[in-house]
Formats: structure tokens, sequence, C-alpha cells
């Protein structure tokens, strides 16, 4: 079977940097705390009149470019995000329109913090059984606008930002070489937006209560994101048949510094081999692995043929984890 990996990534954030300071003037909360509990410093928000169709668009722009491919050649787009435009049109269908392609089908990934790892997954699918030659998969998310400025529990910890992959057919033995996913289901409203869906509809008391933001239990995610990153990662290694110490880099979704550095102790990997760019854009969701990805590639930090993990957990609660040989 032919090995299907990245050929070409893009991501893109927004100009508006947020600083914790900034923070401090909109809720009571300081630098120091921000910070020392999850070693965030700064984040991106998108502008006015930023949707996150207009992130991932440009992330995507950057990665068919890197891909070197005619933008014809994508056969179908995958959006990964909590944060579509619009509740009920995909936004990859947005997405196609920005991009100029027609026809091509498009649909939207919904598993959080982990849709690019599912959204991966879905394509490697793909274009293992030959449906489709390259698709483009993009995580994408404006966090900000769901973000509930007046909640210091949440606003302080997410951003906005994008980043786009083309899959395809690589060299053989390079690309992907296994995935794990999974999902603990709750509705306990560990981290959800309570209202907005069509279990709860907006109304005045939702838009009172402020339930068309985001609502999280954080030690319920912190407990299950300490958990998970170490067991997913080394579940797609065994069945990759390969130990940690064979990987050159995890790059897992940037959430809080703590939780990394909980992973680094228990799968006895160094955290500097963990890459980490939370403390500039806080957690971006489903762009936030992507993006990570791309700033490594762009300091030379990946080279052609390193084993590297991806590995994401989040809303759902969803988990799960890549490992691939780098493919350029
Ligand atoms: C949110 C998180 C940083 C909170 O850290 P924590 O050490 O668990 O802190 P706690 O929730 O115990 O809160 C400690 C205190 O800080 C306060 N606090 C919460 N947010 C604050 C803020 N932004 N600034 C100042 N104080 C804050 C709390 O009100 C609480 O005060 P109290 O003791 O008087 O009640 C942490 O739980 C976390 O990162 N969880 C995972 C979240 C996540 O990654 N979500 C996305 C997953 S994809």
């Amino acid at each position: 079977m032919q090995s299907v990996g990245i050929k070409g990534l893009g991501y893109y954030v927004p100009e508006n940097i947020v600083t914790n300071f900034d923070l401090e003037k909109v809720v009571d909360t300081s630098d120091e705390w921000i910070r020392t509990r999850t070693g965030i410093e700064e984040r991106r928000f998108a502008a006015e009149d930023e949707a996150t169709s207009d992130l991932g668009y440009k992330a995507a722009i950057k990665a068919i470019e890197n891909a070197k491919i005619d933008i014809q050649e994508i056969g179908l787009i995958i959006v990964a995000t909590a944060t579509a435009d619009y509740l009920t049109q995909p936004t990859a269908c947005l997405i196609q329109k920005k991009l100029g392609l027609s026809k091509i089908p498009c649909f939207d990934v919904g598993a959080a913090c982990t849709g690019f790892i599912y959204a991966l997954t879905v394509a490697n699918s793909m274009i293992k059984t030959k449906l489709f030659k390259n698709i483009l998969v993009i995580g994408a998310e404006t966090l900000s606008r769901i973000a509930d400025m007046k909640d210091r529990n949440t606003c302080v910890l997410f951003g906005d930002g994008a980043a786009a992959a083309v899959v395809g057919n690589v060299e053989e033995g390079y690309g992907i070489l296994s995935v794990s996913i999974g999902a603990e289901g709750e509705d306990d409203m560990v981290l959800k937006i309570p209202a907005g869906g069509s279990k709860f509809p907006n109304n005045e008391r939702t838009i009172e209560n402020r339930e068309n933001f985001l609502k999280m239990n954080g030690q319920e995610v912190f407990k299950f994101a300490v958990k998970v990153l170490p067991k997913v990662t080394l579940e797609a290694l065994n069945q990759a048949e390969m130990k940690v110490d064979d990987l050159s880099m995890i790059f897992p979704h940037q959430a809080n510094l703590r939780i990394i550095e909980a992973a680094s102790k228990r799968i006895d990997f160094p955290l500097e081999k963990f890459y980490v760019n939370l403390n500039k854009y806080g957690n971006t969701s489903a762009a936030s692995i992507g993006i990570a990805l791309g700033e490594a590639l762009e300091k030379g930090l990946i080279k052609k043929g390193d084993n590297i993990a991806l590995t994401g957990f989040g809303g759902g609660l969803t988990y799960g984890s890549i490992v691939m040989k780098w493919a350029y």
C-alpha cells in the first residue's frame, strides 16, 4: 500500500497580539497567575472582519504553495473547527469558494481540539483507499468569539489561528505510520458551549446567563489531558512498533505547559523535545498542532526522515495521536 503523508504545510495567526497584561484590564487576573498556571504569555485575536474561514484560507494558500502542487489537484477539503463561521454551513465550503475551487467535496470535522488529528486520520484513509489524491486538511479557530471575556476561568486560555496541510502520497516508508484515536463522551459541562445548539437554543435567559459562551471544568479537563496525552501517544507508538526514544519530537496540543510537563515525566521523554509555543498563541484548539508543526518547519527543527508524534486532546472528550516519518 502506498505511503500517505503531509506534502506541504502552512499556518496563519492574526496580527493582533493580546498579552496577559491586556487581559488584566478586562478580568480579575494577573500575568503572574496566567504564566505560572498555564505557561501562556500572549495570544492572537482575529480582527473584527476576520472569521474562521479567513484564517483557514490564508493557511491553506501557504500549504498549497509549500506542497508545490497546482491548486486544481486538490480533491477534497476537510476543516477541523469548533468555531465555524456559521452553525449550519460547513466552513470547508466557504474556504472552497475563497480558493476559487468548485465542485470538489467539502466537510467539517467536529472533534474540538483533537480535530486536526481526526481530520488527518480521515484524509489518510481516503487517500489509502484511492478515493482522492490530494486532500487539504485545515484546522482553524476564532476562539476569541466564543470565549467569555467576563469569565477569568476560560478567557485567558484561548487564542485564534489556523494551520493547513496538503495530504497525499509520499515516498514509500515515509508519512503516517500509525494512528490512534478515541473519545470519552461526556454531557456534564466539562467543556462546551451550553446554549445555541438544538438542545438549548439561545433565548433571553441563555444570553443573560452567558450560556452562549464556552464553559469549562478546568480541573476535570486537566486530569483527562494528563492521562490521555501520554497514553494515546504510547498507543500510536506501539502500533508503529516504535519506542518513545525513536521520536525526534512530540507535537502536543498546546493547552497548558503543566499538562505537557506531566506527560514528559510520565513517558520519560525530555521536555525540550516537546514542541511548545503556547506561550505565544495560547490554546488555538484544532489549529494548535498544525501551527506548532509549521513553526518548527520554519525553524528547521524537522528534517526528512524524522519520526514525530502529533497528539491532541479536548472537548468531547476526544483524543488522538499520529506517528509519522516526515516526508520532505
Ligand atoms: C484552567 C486551569 C489553568 C486552572 O488551573 P488550576 O490550577 O486548576 O486552578 P483552579 O481551577 O484550581 O483555580 C485556582 C484559583 O484560581 C482562580 N482563577 C481561575 N482563573 C483565574 C485567572 N485567570 N486569574 C486569576 N485567578 C484565577 C480560581 O478562581 C481559583 O480561586 P479560588 O481558589 O479562590 O477558588 C487548569 O485547570 C487547566 O489548564 N485545565 C485544563 C484546561 C484546558 O486545557 N482546556 C482546554 C483543553 S483542550
